[in-house]
């Protein structure tokens, strides 16, 4: 089976090759084709909404195994167990804090798409169904967020972006 998949919009930032430390901070717009202003009325009324983006700048195989994060020290596991963007379809989904919404413009906060990706959706943050707060994680990626706490990283995470 063949998906054809149409673009909504574009991210807009200042973020052309990579995503740098800081990135939790900075304000993007998220630019949809005019004809789906409408179905954006009342979005505003979220706080956090998820973005489906295509990660259009991938170029590298896909691995069936990987490092999280390109780490050699962490164990290697299966890229389903990963949010590497080298995926067999490249689509991004990150949860990002909805700023301000003006016609068919989102201005939004912890979103890790570089400049020009293509927008497939937008999906409201349901809390009392997106959140899982028992949820069970392997012990690597404690490991990894424990690091993060103790370094400049952690701001990420207190911002509420995972990466
Ligand atoms: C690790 S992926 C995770 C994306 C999303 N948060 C997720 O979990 O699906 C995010 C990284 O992909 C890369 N990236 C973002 N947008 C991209 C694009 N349009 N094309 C290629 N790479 C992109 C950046 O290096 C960014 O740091």
């Amino acid at each position: 089976m063949q998906i054809k998949l149409k673009p909504i919009g574009v991210v807009r930032n200042e973020f052309r090759d990579e995503i740098p430390a800081g990135w939790e901070t900075a304000l993007h717009r998220i630019v949809l084709d005019p004809q789906w202003t409408p179905a954006l009325e009342g979005i505003e009324e979220f706080s956090h909404v998820y973005v489906l983006f295509w990660l259009h700048g991938i170029r590298e195989e896909v691995r069936l195994h990987v490092h999280p994060r390109d780490r050699q020290d962490l164990p290697e596991v299966g890229l389903f167990c990963t949010r590497t963007p080298r995926r067999p379809n490249p689509i991004g989904l990150q949860l990002v804090e909805l700023v301000a919404h003006e016609a068919n413009v989102l201005t939004v906060r912890c979103l890790d798409a570089l400049d020009g990706s293509p927008v497939l959706d937008i999906k409201p943050y349901l809390p009392a169904g997106d959140s899982a707060p028992a949820a069970r994680t392997p012990a690597w990626l404690r490991k990894l967020w424990d690091e993060e706490r103790l370094s400049s990283l952690s701001t990420s995470r207190e911002q509420g972006c995972e990466k």
